[in-house]
């Protein structure tokens, strides 16, 4: 079911103290910064040669990302994105196996402009996975 990772998602307190970080200190090549009010975030994208980092600021009062840099003050690993050939399937196959599919269960737009769907974190060893249908 499992295609390459897409990308790794960091969640951070300061969107543009983390770009000029991983572009000024790592060297690393950054997108602009995005603004997706339907996921509750801003992103930046770091594009390395084998997969992206996804770097993460909340967006508005109901971010899904509040909680968990609450937890994490200074930011930390949130998701782990895999790609799939076909997210209707994969979340079927997924449901019957009686994993966690979160929101209605329908894929939203991502940050590519192509559908994606979250799974419940309890049920894979404490990470929030991303399915990304590429
Ligand atoms: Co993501």
């Amino acid at each position: 079911m499992l295609g390459r990772v897409n990308h790794i998602a960091i969640a951070v307190p300061d969107l543009a103290t983390a770009t000029a970080s991983y572009r000024d200190t790592l060297g690393a090549k950054v997108s602009q910064a995005q603004a997706l009010p339907e996921h509750g975030v801003t992103v930046v994208f770091v594009e390395l040669e084998n997969t992206k980092v996804e770097l993460l600021e909340p967006l508005g009062d109901a971010s899904p990302i509040a909680a968990f840099l609450e937890k994490n003050p200074s930011g930390g690993m949130h998701h782990i994105c895999y790609e799939v050939t076909d997210i209707l399937a994969a979340r079927d196959q997924l449901k019957a196996g009686g994993a966690r599919v979160l929101g209605n269960g329908d894929p939203k737009i991502g940050a590519h402009g192509k559908p994606v769907l979250f799974l419940h974190p309890q049920d894979f060893f404490g990470t929030l996975i991303e399915l990304e249908q590429v």
